[in-house]
């Protein structure tokens, strides 16, 4: 992979939100519904490679209806945040691991992998110019969204010769309105999510489409989202759709699905393979049959349950449902060793702890 700079072209934008505003939306941000005054952009066409890339007012993408991505979903993105701490710098956290996703996703949907460089100064820039955007209270953080899609205009199926990239910005709190309450989930028995030899492993559009009937289906029976089987046998556990698992054991262990090929690399779920480590606890991926979940909370072997996601942090389990029958997990508060794994990495996030794995990626 070539690691070449791009120099940017930037057009400040002449109408910034004015400052009582985005105070304003600061105050209680909530996910994904604030955008910040600027975006990023860079074309790519096999002619060219890499090019016209930009800095400009935020604002929305006029395209042809006969644009490839709305018909045929080739387009990726990732989620990644950047955090403010006390001495005023601004820091994001293991950009390049979210940078070689973003090539993984790319190859697997024919997209051209953008270099590492270029992601990580796109972000940078972005990030620099908005930095009034970064909130400054704790659990807040500026959630960053890089995406890439065909935006060439043709209706036949094939990979686009010209394709878009760009990065937005939206200040963060708490991902699911109710804060760190656990959250219930909803076993998923007719539909899934991805099979051996799909895109799984990508963080593609399509992926989330087809997830959402399911997590329709989650809301109707009174759960907050939805757990997926794998495809062949409908018994292993692989994850939420927009979030990985962790099972904690009685003995201190800690599990979570081995990365089959269907199931997405998550930064915070790598991160906490070796932040549970450091903790002491012994950490293992696994195989995790559905019915040896039911069996551990019953028997007590299973104490304690978390999704991971970059929007989501950690969030607590309470309950697990499904046609016929339902079982609860702890007590309605977020376990202590959960409550633990997630200081572990708020704290490195936000500054308050060493960064001892050289994480955090200096902005400004
Ligand atoms: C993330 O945690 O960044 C995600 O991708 C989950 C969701 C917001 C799509």
């Amino acid at each position: 992979m070539t690691t070449v700079g791009l120099d940017f072209h930037i057009t400040p934008n002449p109408a910034p939100a004015p400052e009582a505003r985005r105070a304003d939306i600061l105050a209680d941000p909530g996910f994904g519904k604030y955008f910040t005054d600027h975006m990023v952009s860079v074309t790519w066409t096999p002619q060219q490679g890499w090019h016209d890339a930009s800095l400009r007012p935020y604002g929305p993408i006029s395209m042809d209806p006969a644009t490839a991505v709305i018909h045929y979903a080739q387009s990726i993105f990732e989620g990644l945040k950047a955090y403010r701490h006390d001495d005023g710098s601004i820091v994001t956290f293991r950009p390049e691991q979210n940078a070689a996703r973003f090539q993984r996703s790319a190859k697997r949907l024919a997209l051209p992998e953008l270099p590492t460089q270029i992601f990580v100064d796109a972000i940078d820039l972005l990030v620099r110019t908005d930095a009034a955007w970064v909130p400054t209270r704790a659990e807040q953080s500026l959630y960053l969204r890089p995406f890439m899609f065909a935006s060439e205009v043709f209706l036949g199926v094939k990979p686009a010769s010209h394709v878009s990239f760009y990065v937005i910005a939206s200040p963060a709190g708490a991902y699911f309105a109710k804060g760190l309450k656990p959250v219930s989930i909803w076993i998923s028995e007719e539909y899934t999510r991805a099979a051996l030899g799909g895109t799984g492993a990508a963080k593609c559009a399509g992926n989330y489409a087809a997830s959402l009937v399911a997590q329709q289906e989650a809301i109707e029976n009174g759960c907050d989202q939805v757990v997926f089987l794998d495809a062949v046998e409908r018994k292993w556990v692989e994850e939420l759709g927009g979030m990985n698992l962790y099972f904690v054991h009685a003995d201190g262990r800690i599990e979570t699905p081995t990365l089959t090929g269907s199931i997405l690399e998550g930064v915070t779920r790598d991160s906490i393979l070796t932040l549970a480590a450091d903790l002491g606890h012994e950490v293992v991926e696994n195989r995790i049959a559905i019915d040896d979940w039911r069996a551990g909370v019953s028997s007590g072997e299973i104490v304690e349950v978390f999704a991971c996601g970059t929007a989501a942090v950690v969030t607590p389990v309470g309950k697990l449902a499904w046609r016929g029958g339902e079982l609860a997990m702890g007590d309605g508060e977020p376990g202590p060793v959960t409550s633990k794994i997630r200081n572990a990495l708020l704290a490195i996030q936000h500054g308050h702890a060493e960064d001892k794995h050289g994480w955090l990626h200096k902005v400004v």
